[in-house]
């Protein structure tokens, strides 16, 4: 996928030629001189004229007309150098990949050091290159006769840099290469409808996974659920025909299995609320509602791929949430694998559910951090928008390194409370231990306020991703659809408290 040349890029001879463009003085001094000099100054000309645009975001196409041996050049804005961030550079290269893929260009050249400041790296601009080329120019496959995939891919890209830094320059580019591919494949699960990714394929993607990887495998199935007592997840599956999974993959990365990082990640492959039903516009979408677990997946193979030096245990709940003459009602009372029962007030707040007996079986398997992802409630959407994850907590210090791994990866994550009155709220039913929605307000607080009740004091994070699990518009980093969100800050967190 990526070559490392060490030459001039004028002598690119790809189908196009990337260059930033930054917004400087003499935007073709220093090291773009020698291209202008290949023609004899148009270059200078044509930003005078405002045909070419140094602008964040913008992009021009130029014909070299024989002038070089490649036949375009692509010029990507940067504005000012002192201004841009990584995430923006990974937009700019998003923005030209798919240039390439709607004018069918195969292989690019790019300019590495025309995208660095005195901020950004060749080592930042080059991881920020690989990680953008799958996730831009990412579509899923779909079922038409005829394939929604292009037949000639963005296939090939090579990076002409300076001599220094060669083995970690490669590292870099399959490093981000191995981000953005996990984040496409967890796309693609979060794309598939819930009549083929059923519970029982969840854990058939999961051995694959484990074969491939090495993980340690566990799939629980209803006999074995029914025996250990996971009856929040059985609940919630007991009005479907299809059986559910408790999928568990270890992956260790250290000597002694100890301070295991526990991943938890929502598998509903279908959800119609259940007899507390969705609306038939608000059911449509629910195949999106195990994007937790395939954000889990997507960063067990970014782990599996680097081989982190940490231990990681991915738990999987993994059924969908039916109405049958077997399916559970409002006002039953279940018992959880914790022991605590709950009272159900609404059968489509199921994802609590099958959660709390996740979170219970990644402390059975020694998970000493716990972060769980779901996309739980539409009330996030209502408090956030559809660009920013809802965050949770029972500890600070753990909270921080989780936030700090979102900074790096650009998927905004925002905090909301856990307070005693809210616990109160939970904790609140005449029968039994607690209940599963107790009202509208504020429900998406209520939602991680439950699955708190069984992290208990393990340090535990709670992603609420209900808003940005799926675009409604294409960006510059892939098309509407699934996002893959949480990928990438999953796996960063797992390679920040991996020992280096
Ligand atoms: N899967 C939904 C949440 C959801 C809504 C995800 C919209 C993506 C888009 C979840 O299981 C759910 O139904 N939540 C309820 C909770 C309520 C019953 C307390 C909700 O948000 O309405
Ligand atoms: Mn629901
Ligand atoms: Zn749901």
């Amino acid at each position: 996928m990526f070559e490392i040349r060490h030459q001039d890029p004028i002598g690119c001879q790809e189908d196009c030629l990337i260059i930033g463009l930054q917004n400087v003085q003499d935007k073709f001094g220093g090291r773009l001189s020698l291209l202008d000099q290949q023609f004899n100054g148009a270059l200078t000309e044509l930003v005078k004229s405002g045909d070419l645009s140094a602008k964040c975001h913008c992009l021009s196409v130029i014909h070299t007309l024989g002038r070089m041996q490649v036949k375009r050049i692509v010029f990507v804005g940067l504005g000012k150098p002192k201004e841009l961030k990584k995430q923006d550079l990974k937009k700019a290269f998003g923005k030209a990949f798919k240039q390439m893929k709607k004018m069918r260009w195969t292989s690019a050249g790019i300019a590495l050091d025309t995208f660095t400041t005195v901020h950004i790296t060749a080592l930042d601009a080059a991881f920020a290159l690989s990680e953008a080329l799958p996730l831009s120019t990412y579509e899923f496959e779909g079922y038409k006769r005829k394939p929604n995939i292009p037949d000639a891919p963005v296939g090939r890209a090579a990076v002409f840099a300076d001599g220094k830094d060669e083995e970690e320059l490669k590292a870099v580019l399959k490093k981000g290469y191995v981000y953005g591919k996990a984040t496409n494949a967890a796309r693609t699960l979060v794309n598939m409808p819930s009549n083929l990714l059923t519970a029982s394929q969840l854990a058939v993607y999961a051995r694959q996974l484990s074969r491939k990887y090495d993980f340690e495998i566990e799939i629980l199935e209803k006999e074995e659920m029914e025996k250990l007592g996971m009856g929040a997840l059985l609940a919630v599956n007991q009005g479907s025909v299809e059986p559910p999974r408790m999928i568990v993959l270890k992956y260790q990365g250290k000597a002694e299995w100890s301070g295991a990082l526990g991943l938890v990640g929502k598998g509903v492959t279908f959800d119609t609320g259940g007899y507390s039903l969705k609306t038939k516009a608000g059911m449509t979408g629910m195949k999106t509602d195990m994007a937790g677990a395939a954000a889990v997946f997507g960063a067990m193979e970014v782990i599996g791929e680097l081989q982190l030096q940490q231990n990681v245990v991915a738990v999987i709940p993994a059924t969908d949430n039916m109405i049958s003459g077997n399916a559970f009602k409002a006002d039953d009372v279940i018992t959880s694998l914790s022991g605590k029962t709950i009272e159900i007030l609404n059968t489509d707040a199921e994802g609590r559910l099958i959660l709390a007996d996740a979170v219970t079986y990644a402390k059975q398997h020694g998970a000493s951090y716990i972060v769980d992802v779901a996309t739980l409630t539409g009330g996030v959407i209502t408090a956030l928008g559809r660009d920013k994850t809802g965050a949770m907590t029972n500890d600070e210090v753990f909270f921080e390194k989780v936030l700090e791994a979102s900074a790096e990866t650009g998927e905004f994550i925002w905090r909301l409370p856990i307070t005693e009155a809210d616990q109160e709220k939970i904790r609140d039913s005449k029968i039994a231990d607690l209940n599963n929605s107790p009202a509208r307000e504020g429900h998406a607080i209520m939602g991680g306020v439950f699955i708190g009740e069984f992290a208990e004091n393990t340090p535990w994070v709670h992603l609420d991703i209900a808003g940005t699990a799926t675009a409604e518009k294409e960006s510059d980093l892939g098309p509407a659809g699934a996002t893959g969100v949480m990928v990438r800050t999953l796996a960063v967190l797992a390679e920040r408290m991996a020992v280096k």
